[in-house]
């Protein structure tokens, strides 16, 4: 394909240049797609001047979307498609979300080291994330290499680690810091489910750490001793040699392979400026305990 590609990063994430989502993807754009990301694991794509139905038609081209997002006050949502997610400090309306809103205090969670979804029995596979109004002096968003991190990992710490289960809860990554306010319904809905600690990434078939602000224990494990091995392992995994920082430009859409890296929002002045994202989120095949370890 005619693009013009550039790695961002010396172990994963790859610039793409020359597409245009306007048009509905071919197959043989799919094809190229899932096979960088395979290889890549972050994949930004340029200058994509696209609506949500355009975003919609791309995501749903490349796989089974989400059925759901998993939000606070789902009633007030300013997205007109159910399954884009709204990385925005936007209410209803348009304007500034109040400082004490339900909404902003949940997505702070998004500044946590994290994988999408790794809270939903089958987690996510990508995300792709479209930039439609940044603010000024825009905050980057990091990206980090599970597979890199589980490789120099020391043997005995990946001999410990290779068999271990966790437990996933929305409301364990909000309890980090300190926000515990969630309805009964919500405190259902968010029940925490299981997850493999290490992963067969399938695009690839290496290994990956299975890391997330969203694990509340390992199985098995007294709790405090469970949170200290998996505070190790996320300050291993996320040591800069493994992070890509990704200064966000207008239009971009990033794509990301929650299955093979864990992510995080930077802060920026959110009282005072607008910052506009839409999300659409890849389901993956299984729940991580099905397959292929
Ligand atoms: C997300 C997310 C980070 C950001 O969209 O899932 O975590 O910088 N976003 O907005
Ligand atoms: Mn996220």
């Amino acid at each position: 394909m005619n693009f013009q590609v550039r790695p961002l990063h010396p172990l994963f994430a790859l610039e793409v240049e020359g597409v245009d989502l306007r048009q509905p993807p071919t197959p043989e754009l799919v094809r190229w797609i899932d096979a960088a990301m395979d290889r890549h694991a972050v994949v930004v794509l340029r200058d994509q001047h696209i609506d949500d139905d355009q975003q919609l038609a791309f995501a749903e081209a490349l796989g089974p979307l989400e059925p759901m997002q998993a939000v606070v006050d789902v009633h007030r949502q300013r997205l007109k498609h159910r399954e884009m997610v709204d990385i925005s400090n936007l209410e209803v309306d348009g304007s500034i979300l109040a400082a004490d809103d339900r909404r902003r205090m949940f997505n702070l969670g998004n500044l946590l080291w994290h994988s999408d979804s790794s809270f939903k029995a089958t987690p996510a596979k990508h995300s792709m994330l479209h930039a439609r109004l940044l603010p000024p002096s825009a905050p980057n968003t990091e990206f980090a290499d599970m597979r890199a991190a589980w490789d120099a990992l020391p043997a005995a710490m990946q001999e410990i680690a290779r068999p271990l289960v966790c437990d996933h809860s929305l409301i364990y990554s909000r309890a980090l810091l300190g926000f515990d306010d969630f309805t009964p319904e919500e405190r259902e809905w968010f029940a925490p489910v299981p997850q493999r600690l290490v992963r067969r990434h399938a695009g690839s078939g290496r290994l990956s750490l299975y890391l997330s602000a969203h694990i509340g224990t390992i199985h098995g494990w007294p709790r405090p001793e469970a949170m200290a091995f998996i505070r190790d392992l996320t300050e291993h995994a996320t040591q800069r040699e493994f992070v890509y920082s990704h200064p966000w430009r207008d239009h971009d859409l990033v794509i990301w392979d929650n299955r093979c890296t864990m992510h995080r929002a930077r802060p920026f002045d959110d009282k005072k400026f607008k910052r506009d994202m839409r999300r659409l989120t890849l389901e993956d095949s299984a729940p991580t305990l099905e397959q292929a370890a």
